[in-house]
């Protein structure tokens, strides 16, 4: 059993039976509209997720995100939606502001 609260998004809160999911599977199985500017292949950042807390509930940073945060690209706390595994548990996350869709209403 895992759980994702998107605390920005009016902390939106997604349940899912099966583990070791994909985060951005996730989001979008829900039908809620996240960036994936690359398609999902971990080759940007508009993906993105800012970890408020349950960061331990993730796989650790594979390759890809590693170099994004050698790079800057990635700050600590950050990691890429299509790319993080959530095992089990729940993450609170935030959408980052410079990822924010226009036409979607957020609460901060
Ligand atoms: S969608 Fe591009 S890195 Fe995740």
């Amino acid at each position: 059993m895992s759980r994702i609260v998107i605390q920005n998004l009016f902390n939106r809160t997604i349940n899912s039976d099966v583990d070791d999911r994909k985060v951005i599977e996730l989001i979008h199985e829900n039908g809620i509209d996240w960036m994936h500017a690359c398609g999902k292949k971990g080759r940007c950042t508009t993906c993105k997720i800012i970890l408020v807390q349950g960061g331990e509930n993730l796989l650790p940073m594979n390759d890809r995100e590693m170099a994004f945060a050698a790079q800057g690209r990635l700050q600590p706390g950050e990691r890429l939606a299509c790319q993080a595994i959530l095992l089990s548990g729940e993450i609170l996350v935030k959408v980052a502001e410079i990822n924010k869709f226009p036409h979607i209403e957020y609460s901060e």
